[in-house]
């Protein structure tokens, strides 16, 4: 590489594979764990480690995956998935101004940033042609072997299914994650051939033609393997979701939260917490959900894509892409849909549910109600058993409940209608105009009351 070029450095994602110990019609890498594509969290390492040109080889499936990954990123075609090395090859139109890449495959969740920062480092330290990220594992059933000669140089890595039986014995094994040298990765890649049991070009054979071109291969061995496992099963898929639990929830430990039960608390890997915010046992944070300082979530809730400010406490209860003020109080069992809003010190209690509606300061729905459509001012009462009818079964009208007001219990509010700041309704009506301010609208049959009506009746039984 010329001088006054930048050191420019790329990712290639292998994700060509097919995946068929998945047994699923969805492509391998589009698995998720901690709710995000297993690609997306390669891609979201390389990132971290400050690789900015991000190249994915797609093939099996390969529209789905550019869909679901979207245009970011560069996208290099393998028809025929005829070995990982055959699959870099088919980058090499992305590879002109960069000097060195990093080959990472699409199935291994758990590397960090970190390891990969290391491994660049070492690479560029030593200014090898190829270093490998290696690692000792006690079972390395399944992986190539890392072969080094008595010097401790890494010679070459032999697959598990071409080694021999003193080769099957080593236990440091190939993570499948290197850096190269680009201007050699193109020459030796140029040069494999299939010629092995399974008839593939191996990425892994660049290793043994540099060092036959007296060229430095450097190993990079970490001590923490259970980073570099690839995802083949739903057996390892659940095994790194475990990981990912516990990395998220001591992540979370570590920064102020308290969780009662860390192993039963799932919290996926955009959420973002506020310090003293207490979160208890099955609550799952999911998507991109933010809460604030000192709320008490869960037990047994479920926040999806949703922002909570601070001092709010949550029970037993769902809430889906909402947004919450400060010092509210939810639930136990209360069901906000998609599109609420709520304000601050807002109440909503047992087996509410609202959609798509807003609540002002203040106001309380404190039971078994169904408010959707509407917008609710300030400081508004709404009495247990009220309904928004708001559905005429075609279509959708909304509700106004101005600031105030006061709902009276086992209310039916029949949408469209407005009911003006400071008005009541009594408990009971089926209020289908509006009620002006101040006023009260009480819509139900009047009471009558027949004096002795059960002395009367038992005498006309007796007479029969
Ligand atoms: C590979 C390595 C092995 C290493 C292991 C680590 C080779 C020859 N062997 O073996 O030394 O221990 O990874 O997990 O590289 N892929 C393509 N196109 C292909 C073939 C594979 O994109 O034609 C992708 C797969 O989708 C996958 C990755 O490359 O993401 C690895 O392929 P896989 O078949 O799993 O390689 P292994 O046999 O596990
Ligand atoms: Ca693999």
């Amino acid at each position: 590489m010329e001088k006054g070029q930048a050191n420019k450095i790329a990712a290639i994602i292998l994700a060509a594979g097919q995946g068929t110990r998945m047994r699923s019609e969805i492509p391998k890498v589009l698995h998720k764990v901690a709710g995000r594509y297993l690609v997306r969290h390669v891609i979201d390492q390389c990132q971290g480690a400050g690789l900015d040109k991000i190249i994915i080889v797609i093939g099996h499936q390969g529209e789905q995956v550019q869909e679901a990954l979207g245009q970011e990123f560069l996208y290099a075609w393998q028809r025929e998935q005829l070995g990982t090395g055959h699959a870099v090859l088919q980058t090499e139109e992305f590879l002109n101004d960069v000097e060195d890449v990093l080959v990472v495959c699409g199935d291994t969740p758990l590397l960090t940033k970190a390891t990969l920062g290391n491994l660049i480092k070492r690479h560029r330290e030593t200014e090898a042609a190829c270093t490998i990220l290696t690692t000792n594992l006690a079972d390395p059933t399944g992986y190539g072997r890392i072969i080094r000669n008595e010097q401790g140089n890494v010679v070459k890595i032999v697959e598990q299914k071409d080694a021999s039986e003193a080769e099957l014995a080593v236990r440091e094994i190939n993570s499948g994650t290197y850096c190269f040298k680009t201007g050699v990765l193109r020459e030796m890649l140029h040069k494999i051939k299939p010629d092995n049991k399974q008839g593939e070009y191996y990425l892994t054979d660049v290793v043994s033609l540099c060092r036959e071109n007296k060229l430095r291969v450097e190993a990079y061995l970490t001590t923490d393997s259970e980073e570099v496992m690839g995802i083949n099963s739903r057996v390892q898929l659940a095994e790194a979701e475990k990981v990912f639990r516990k990395r998220i929830n001591t992540y979370w430990l570590e920064n102020g939260v308290t969780i009662i039960d860390p192993e039963n608390t799932y919290i996926e890997s955009e959420v973002r917490i506020g310090p003293d915010t207490v979160i208890h046992p099955y609550t799952f944070l999911q998507g991109k959900t933010t809460i604030g300082k000192g709320c008490e979530i869960g037990p047994a809730s479920t926040i999806k894509d949703s922002k909570l400010a601070d001092y709010n406490v949550v029970a037993n209860s769902i809430i889906l892409e909402s947004e919450i003020g400060s010092r509210c109080t939810i639930g136990p069992f209360s069901y906000l849909r998609p599109g609420c809003k709520l304000g601050d010190q807002v109440k909503i209690g047992d087996f509410v549910e609202l959609k798509k509606t807003t609540v002002k300061d203040g106001s309380k729905i404190p039971h078994l109600s169904y408010v959707g459509d509407a917008q609710v001012g300030s400081k508004v009462n709404i009495g247990a058993g009220t309904i928004t009818c708001n559905y005429d079964g075609e279509k959708k009208w909304p509700t106004i409940i101005a600031d105030s007001v006061f709902i009276g219990s086992n209310s039916n509010l029949v949408a469209p209608v407005s009911i003006h700041e400071g008005a009541y309704v009594a408990a009971g009506s089926t209020i289908t105009s509006d009620v002006p301010a101040e006023a009260l609208g009480i819509a139900r049959g009047r009471q009558v009351n027949i004096p002795d009506w059960v002395k009367k009746r038992k005498k006309q039984k007796e007479r029969k």
